[in-house]
């Protein structure tokens, strides 16, 4: 165990944003304090993580750099069972979800989540360290069993996402009898007249801002008895392009009906913009931040691939993704417009191969429909716009494609160095290996895919042909795929 103090004092639906699209889309912060360097060379110490899958929480790339306020001594965990959770809690743990012992953010952040005075947190760690594990046991501990309201809330940018997490809180909240409800867009197929809903009583709700804000606006979600708020991916949340109106508002709203409710920020990036912002919106936080350039993760290789034409992007992934990534488990093509999505898909489509695709405009209820039958392992290959680039888990999936790279709303110029990182992050869970293909064709993306190195200080490896078989043989085989 390692302790972890410091002194230093101390983060419709609708909005078009990376979700969407026509075109879809360091360290300390200026008010925030220094790294606390005691506290960081605690936390460096802790090695968390056993066995090859997820070895990657014991490399340096994973330190994360923490500040706590006030003086709150917080004792990090190397079992669960130093969390004093209860047993019910332990055995979805253990029997549910088949985890062995905490990973490196959730053994520093959920003492911090769970110990009294119920601090504020401003969480940062790597894609697929685990961050779910650290809200969601986060509201189950602090929901009391006997009080049948909702007291708990966890605000996500997409339905796939907050139905993903709800799906986790139920299989650790298997044996606590805590109840939970999904707040997104109805499906047309279970259709209920809003008006005729009863008010929620669900203990733990998790869905999209929009459909909160619906919910709380209409008095069928009260939010009074709400003590634990949780925004995962936290940055999008609450940036000028995302959620911010929407995700501010609930905050305040329950603020004003609650007497004090902890709020849990999570998110593997935190631009400075979006840092500097919750520093002056969330007060008196703990926080933990991983420095951008540590921000990829080693077990996934990222190459690049010149390809002259479009043309050639869609032989790259007829004969090369199709041939050789058929063995090595599931892939993910993400392009940028729901436009490109679907010519890609009729393309793929018209060569014989079997793909299905994802994208905002769909009906909700194709939208899962894709979503579970790639879940369940029927489908192999899934093109996606960055509906799916946040969050998303499929621990099957080793490799990415950026069919084309993502780019800022406002500037096409301008990588969007956050969603690249989501996306290539989709691949790699839990220390996992996978490769990513990111697939050039004109001057801008060779301009785009520069940015993106410079930006995480990584150099990108060159596949030196795009038409080439032993190219891409060598590359998987150096990701250790082949
Ligand atoms: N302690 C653990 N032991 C084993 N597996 C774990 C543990 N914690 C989480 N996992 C697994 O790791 C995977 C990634 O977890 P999770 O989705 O919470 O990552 P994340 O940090 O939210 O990533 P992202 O930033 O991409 O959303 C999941 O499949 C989860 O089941
Ligand atoms: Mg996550």
């Amino acid at each position: 165990m390692a302790e972890v103090k410091s002194n230093s004092a101390a983060p419709a639906e609708r909005k078009l944003s990376w979700v969407e699209e026509v075109e879809e889309e360091e360290a300390a912060s200026k008010s925030a304090p220094s790294w606390g360097e005691a506290a960081a060379s605690a936390v460096d110490a802790l090695a968390i993580g056993q066995g090859n899958f997820n070895s990657f929480l014991d490399e340096p790339q994973s330190n994360i750099k923490l500040v706590t306020t006030g003086d709150t001594p917080y004792i990090s965990a190397s079992t669960f069972e130093d969390l004093n959770l209860t047993p019910e809690l332990l055995k979805g743990l253990y029997m549910e979800l088949k985890f062995q012992k905490p990973s490196k953010i959730q053994a520093i952040s959920l003492p911090m989540i769970l110990t009294p005075p119920y601090k504020n947190l401003v969480a940062q760690a790597h894609n697929g360290s685990g961050k779910t594990t650290c809200f969601v046991l986060g509201m189950l501990s602090r929901v009391d069993p006997n009080l049948k309201v909702p007291q708990a809330l966890c605000i996500c940018p997409t339905r796939e996402l907050a139905i993903q997490n709800l799906e986790v809180l139920q299989k650790m909240g298997k044996h606590t009898g805590i109840t939970s409800e999904c707040a997104v867009p109805m499906d047309s197929t279970n259709y209920m007249s809003f008006a005729k809903r009863p008010p929620v009583t669900a203990q733990i709700v998790i869905g999209t801002p929009g459909t909160i804000k619906k919910w709380t606006s209409a008095k069928k979600l009260g939010v009074s008895s709400v003590k634990i708020l949780v925004f995962d991916e936290a940055d999008h949340m609450l940036a000028e392009d995302g959620f911010k109106d929407d995700s501010l508002r609930i905050m305040k709203d329950i603020q004003r009906m609650s007497a004090h409710c902890q709020v849990l920020l999570f998110s593997a990036t935190f631009n400075e913009t979006v840092k500097n912002f919750v520093s002056r919106v969330v007060n008196d936080h703990n926080q933990l931040f991983v420095k951008k350039e540590e921000l990829s993760l080693e077990s996934v290789k990222q190459y690049k691939v010149n390809c002259p034409d479009e043309l050639s992007k869609i032989m790259v992934i007829k004969d090369r993704i199709f041939e050789l990534g058929e063995n090595l488990g599931q892939t993910i093509i993400f392009v940028r417009t729901r436009h490109s999505a679907g010519m890609l898909h009729k393309s793929l489509v018209e060569l014989g191969y079997e793909v299905t695709t994802i994208q905002g405009a769909l009906k909700q209820e194709d939208r899962d429909k894709i979503v579970k039958e790639f879940k369940d392992g029927l489908t192999q290959v899934l093109i996606s716009t960055d509906l799916l680039a946040r969050g998303f888990d499929q621990q099957q999936v080793n490799l990415v494609i950026n069919y084309d790279l993502p780019v800022k709303h406002e500037n096409h110029s301008e990588p969007d160095y956050e969603v690249y990182l989501h996306r290539i992050g989709r691949a790699g869970r839990f220390g996992r290996k996978g490769a990513v293909f990111n697939l050039l064709m004109s001057e801008r993306d060779q301009m785009l895919m520069e940015k993106i190195e410079q930006h995480f200080n990584s150099q990108i490896a060159q596949v030196a042909s795009w038409n080439s078989a032993e190219d891409f043989k060598g590359a998987l085989k150096a990701a250790g795929l082949l």
